[in-house]
């Protein structure tokens, strides 16, 4: 550490579709849903994450919700920026006398274009980097994994978050083949939330969608821990008031099944396009998921039996890729795939 290191502030970041975690000396210290409350008046920032989705899907015409990344990438811009500084303030309670050279890694899903990179870097120099790498999500899941990523041995990372699913294999410090599709998580409750309107003839919110997902969610029919069916509460669309349903775990596992069958689809394109001495060692090694997707009942049986292959979920999926983030942080200049 040099005697000015004090000057200089060293954080990692999952800037997730659904979920941004900062990881700062080794620990996490924001973990914050990725969305933020505006005053429609004055433009000004009401709230950020936890906060903020306390308030969305329930603002009056003053105050507007909004998520800033959308697919994995930054859909806006402002408030994109606006978050991304408003969650580093939240590290540190006490107002330092000069604010601090920002030192950052972030992950950025590997299908992103250029555009969409520059979309990132500018914001976190907004925000105040001044030395910023990037590194591929999949990349960090591994390295939060804990798979040795240098090794001359081939892993399949599957990262499943709110905005995209990521698969990827990796060996040598590279990404091998990866396969980038926009279905995931925030998919997943929009399957839910047409299936209730279509099926039940009610209408739910966002965030009721994801509860019923977390509660009853499933990628199979068949669960050896079935969960108890759960109650939902939403508007009647044929009355317009408030009516309460039961749903069961079958229903979402049906509901959910195209989503899954394209991520299940990607995941055999990404094996389909894998070396042959890398598949020997994925048939030995298996596959790793990881992200807050991955956590649905029943999906890691399912990529099972697709692919007739192992499969092993990350402990703490939804930190996993965070985890990784800041391991290469710490190996900012030994880890040459960073991005510069
Ligand atoms: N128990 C659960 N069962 C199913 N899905 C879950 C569960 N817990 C969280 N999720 C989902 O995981 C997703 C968030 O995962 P994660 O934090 O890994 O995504 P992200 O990193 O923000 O998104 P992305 O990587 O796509 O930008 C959300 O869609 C959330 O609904
Ligand atoms: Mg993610």
């Amino acid at each position: 550490m040099g005697i000015f290191s004090f000057l200089t502030k060293e954080i990692a970041i999952d800037l997730g579709t659904a979920n941004t975690i900062i990881i700062h000396n080794d620990k996490v210290v924001v973990d914050e849903p990725s969305i933020v409350a505006l005053d429609r008046v004055t433009g000004k920032i009401i709230a950020v994450g936890k906060k903020a989705m306390l308030m969305h899907g329930k603002t009056h015409e003053n105050i507007k919700t909004i998520r800033p990344l959308k697919d994995g990438v930054i859909a806006d811009f402002q408030s994109a920026e606006y978050m991304i500084r408003e969650m580093i303030k939240m590290i540190s309670t006490k107002k330092p006398l000069f604010p601090p050279a920002l030192k950052m890694v972030i992950c950025i899903p590997s299908g992103i274009t250029e555009v969409e990179e520059r979309a990132v870097r500018d914001s976190a120099e907004q925000a105040g980097a001044k030395e910023v790498k990037l590194i591929h999500e999949p990349m960090a899941a591994a390295i939060g994994i804990g798979i040795d990523v240098l090794e001359p041995t081939g892993n399949m990372v599957i990262d499943i978050g709110g905005g995209t699913s990521e698969i990827a294999v990796i060996a040598l410090g590279g990404i091998v083949c990866n396969k980038s599709i926009r279905i995931a998580g925030d998919d997943f409750n929009q399957d839910i939330e047409e299936y209730m309107r279509k099926q039940h003839n009610i209408t739910i919110g966002e965030r009721t969608a994801e509860r019923i997902k977390i509660e009853v969610g499933a990628a199979i029919p068949e669960l050896d821990n079935p969960p108890q069916d759960y109650a939902v509460q939403g508007r009647d669309m044929l009355t317009g008031t408030p009516r309460e349903i039961y749903v069961n775990y079958r229903e979402i596992a049906h509901c959910l099944d195209k989503s899954i069958s394209k991520i299940e689809a990607a995941v055999l394109n990404a094996l389909e396009m894998t070396p042959p001495e890398l598949c020997a060692d994925i048939y030995r090694t298996g596959i790793y998921l990881a992200g807050g997707g991955s956590m649905l009942r029943g999906l890691d049986k399912r990529i099972a039996q697709k692919t007739k292959l192992q499969v092993h979920v990350a402990e703490d999926p939804l930190r996993a890729v965070a985890r990784g983030t800041g391991i290469a942080l710490k190996n900012f200049d030994k880890f040459t795939f960073l991005i510069k």
